[in-house]
């Protein structure tokens, strides 16, 4: 595997506040799918922006295929999809707002309708492209914000919390669509059977740094760990002495 992203002792934090996050070192490589888990607060949503360019670090450096990012510079290779559909869905139609990544990086005409074409296609979004993006649901919506940047066909998507706010069809149908993109993939959740499902690597935050780096099972089933930064191990990886596993007792059961 090449490496793809470098963190190097990155800090991260906003203008007038004590840093949020401080000497983050960390390597993604190609195709990797990493997930990044935390409390609320942790940084994961600022780290995103400071990784995508958006927010400038603090320190340290970002470098995407051995190229350092630079602050407010568009690079179509990292694309991040916003927790809130509505922060980053802005255009009149599905279509026109798919279709601006791949304007930005100068597709036009007949190559920019097939890159936008194939990204619908690919979200199951085809039949919907003049639909205004307003009248879109919460679902269509998510997967709008992952045509958008899947039409750049980026190196590396930035996912911030996707599963948020979905019912169990939709979210089951994008973690489908997830795994079968070819991107290195870093994605904040706190839905952490996906994370098991998606990501073999897990990445946990909290109060400024880097508490555990390794493989999903072995951080996500360290009970100490997980109650230290205020998580719990995911229910699959819980032992059950007896199934199934029952949330209420059953009526007649006496108790
Ligand atoms: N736009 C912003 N301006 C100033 N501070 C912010 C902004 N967004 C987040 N923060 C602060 O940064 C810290 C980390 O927040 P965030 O990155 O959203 O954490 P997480 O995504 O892990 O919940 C919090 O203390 C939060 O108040
Ligand atoms: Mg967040």
């Amino acid at each position: 595997m090449t490496e793809l992203l470098h963190l190097d002792a990155l800090s991260v934090g906003w203008p007038g506040q004590a840093p949020v996050l401080a000497d983050i070192s960390l390597m993604l490589h190609h195709g990797e799918r990493v997930a990044l888990v935390g409390p609320n607060g942790a940084g994961k949503s600022s780290l995103f922006l400071s990784i995508a360019g958006v927010l400038a670090p603090l320190g340290g450096q970002v470098r995407l295929m051995g190229r350092q990012m630079q602050t407010g510079q568009f690079l179509p290779d990292v694309a991040l999809v916003f927790q809130q559909a509505e922060d980053q869905l802005f255009c009149p139609t599905l279509a026109e707002d798919v279709a601006f990544g791949a304007r930005n990086m100068g597709l036009a005409g007949a190559a920019l309708d097939l890159r936008v074409a194939q990204a619908l296609a690919a979200c199951h979004l085809t039949g919907l492209a003049t639909r205004p993006v307003h009248q879109l649901s919460g679902g269509e919506k998510r997967r709008a914000c992952i045509a958008g940047a899947l039409v750049m066909q980026p190196a590396l998507m930035l996912l911030d919390e996707p599963s948020a706010g979905l019912d169990l069809r939709n979210r089951r149908n994008l973690m489908t669509l997830l795994r079968q993109t070819g991107q290195a993939l870093l994605i904040a959740s706190h839905d952490l059977e996906l994370v098991l499902e998606l990501c073999p690597r897990v990445i946990l935050i909290d109060q400024g740094r880097i508490c555990a780096d390794g493989p999903a099972r072995e951080v996500l089933g360290d009970a100490g760990l997980m109650a230290a930064h205020g998580q719990e191990v995911p229910h699959s990886l819980t032992p059950h002495e007896r199934a199934p596993h029952m949330h209420w007792p059953q009526a007649g059961s006496g108790s």
